[in-house]
């Protein structure tokens, strides 16, 4: 029968992180451990789950902030079940998209600049998009 408590070391050796990690994830309040009798951090089994899940997001880009927020969403130490994932990597996966659609958005206009080396004001996709004051006149427009 499985243990139910594993000591940081049984978790990093099964998750293939280092210990700082899973400490630097406690911190964070990604993970919870708790204190056995002898006074020892020990972690649920359940916490493997749940490291899987952050590492997964880490993978994906997803920012330890917006992790901590989609695991917040379930008790302390409860690893995400097949509905928790679902959900959690529904939004995930919309925001990956959004980000690969402006990257790719960002390639095209970077395409456009290979080569040519004008950062003009006027002409170039990456230099001052967004210079809405240029409407208003040349020089400075906020003195
Ligand atoms: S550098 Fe010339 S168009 Fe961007």
């Amino acid at each position: 029968m499985a243990e139910k408590f594993l000591s940081v070391g049984d978790v990093a050796r099964r998750s293939g992180l280092p210990v700082s990690t899973l400490h630097f994830y406690e911190r964070k309040g990604l993970i919870a451990s708790e204190r056995n009798a002898a006074n020892h951090r020990v972690y649920r089994r359940e916490i493997l789950r749940r490291v899987s899940v952050i590492k997964v997001a880490q993978s994906a880009g997803v920012s330890l902030a917006e992790i901590a927020e989609a695991l917040s969403s379930l008790p302390p130490g409860a690893a995400p079940d097949t509905d928790d994932w679902a959900r959690i990597s529904e939004v995930w996966f919309d925001d990956l998209t959004r980000r690969i659609n402006l990257l790719t958005a960002l390639r095209d206009k970077m395409g456009k600049c290979i080569g040519c080396g004008c950062l003009s004001v006027k002409t170039c996709p990456l230099y001052n998009e967004n210079d809405h004051l240029a409407e208003e006149g040349s020089g400075p427009r906020l003195l």
